[in-house]
């Protein structure tokens, strides 16, 4: 008898699609035009952006833009291979090179993402038996590495050294954020620190530090004079490009180097942008009006936004501004983007369920004309 039962996967799909749109967490790409500067449009639509991560600006800089096409002028196009058969060229060495010098570390070790570096990281370090301790508001990179791995993995209240001292053990591996990325607040790394036995190591992954913290943008550990084991610092977000590396001494860059599954079987980023990537970071290191402007632009949000129902003070350029329900953030996001301002609704399961929000970035790029349009905007929706 010939078998015409659907395959399970159809049924699967549409079942999960179907429940998040009746929980109104349905997810949309936009194709926007006119790159991620501080404006850009979709559609007809004109938008004033405050969505990116693009802290100092540099996505849309001209000299970065010329050092990328430099870089493709000399190295060519793609890099055509993983780093240890032909991938890994003078540029990338370079990167790696400027990044050690600039940090402080031995060693620098290239991913084409921040996802697949804090993957790499934990699935290379951790073995059966062992303690993985992270907080409970990691990236999904990291938590889901974490589940995955063979270690036993426990999470610590957000930025809870108290918990965390409770948990920990000899030997245990303790991740943290620098920056958290939906919440804008900083980890206490020094006292984090502090409570880890010799034998224990800290990894910090400084996505949204890095650029915007600490002296020339060295990031959250410099910032707090915290030289953790590990460092993965992402290209994505301050540099205004894209990639990631980890940061560590020279035996643990030699054992990523063998057993990093990301960075071995998987082709290196285009030679192009590890180029640019230096030339990024000499403009991080010697710009400071970058991080001198998003200062100013903070302090005219706090004044003008701090009575808000929802504001959340934040040292970093993430600006939430809480709103319970899914469905209100919404809303309220839409209401917005009907007045020219591009927020995004952050919702479950990227937040709690009862945690959405809206994520207000602010950049460079913007002016305290923008900060207080969107001031006086977000007044009159939250108002209203
Ligand atoms: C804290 C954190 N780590 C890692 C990542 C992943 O980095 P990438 O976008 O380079 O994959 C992100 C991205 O949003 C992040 O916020």
């Amino acid at each position: 008898m010939i078998c015409f039962m659907k395959p399970a996967f159809d049924q699967r799909i549409a079942l999960a699609l179907e429940e998040r749109r009746q929980q109104g967490l349905n997810r949309q790409l936009t194709g926007l035009c006119g790159g991620n500067g501080s404006r850009f449009s979709a559609g007809e639509h004109a938008y004033l952006n405050f969505s990116s991560n693009d802290y100092l600006g540099l996505a849309t800089d001209a000299e970065l833009a010329n050092a990328w096409k430099k870089g493709i002028d000399l190295l060519g196009n793609g890099s055509a291979a993983s780093p240890l058969v032909t991938g890994f060229s003078s540029a990338h060495q370079a990167l790696e090179s400027r990044l050690c010098q600039w940090l402080g570390y031995s060693r620098a070790i290239l991913f084409s993402s921040g996802f697949s570096a804090n993957q790499a990281m934990l699935f290379a370090l951790l073995q059966k038996g062992d303690l993985l301790l992270q907080d409970k508001l990691n990236h999904a990179s990291l938590i889901e590495a974490g589940m995955l791995s063979p270690a036993t993995m426990k999470r610590f209240k957000h930025n809870d050294v108290t918990h965390l001292k409770a948990l920990i053990e000899p030997n245990a591996l303790v991740v943290t954020e620098g920056v958290f990325s939906m919440d804008g607040d900083s980890a206490p790394l020094q006292a984090i620190e502090q409570c880890l036995p010799n034998s224990a190591w800290l990894a910090v992954d400084d996505a949204h530090g890095i650029g915007v913290l600490g002296e020339q943008g060295r990031g959250s550990c410099n910032q707090a004079g915290v030289k953790p084991q590990i460092l993965v610092v992402t290209f994505g977000k301050a540099f205004g490009l894209s990639g990631a590396a980890i940061l560590c001494d020279e035996s643990t860059g030699d054992y990523l180097t063998q057993f990093a599954r990301h960075h071995v079987y998987s082709t290196a980023m285009p030679p192009s942008l590890a180029y640019a990537l230096t030339h990024a970071i000499d403009l991080i290191d010697t710009q400071q009006w970058r991080r001198d402007k998003l200062q100013e632009l903070q302090a005219c949000y706090h004044d003008q936004c701090a009575s808000l129902e929802g504001y959340v003070e934040t040292d970093s350029p993430i600006k939430p501004v809480l709103m319970g329900s899914s469905a209100r953030a919404l809303s309220v996001a839409n209401a917005l983007r009907e007045q020219g301002f591009w927020l995004t609704a952050i919702r479950s399961p990227t937040v709690p369920v009862d945690g959405a929000r809206l994520r207000i970035t602010l950049t460079a790029n913007h002016t305290v004309e923008h900060v207080t349009q969107l001031a006086s905007a977000l007044k009159r929706v939250l108002e209203d």
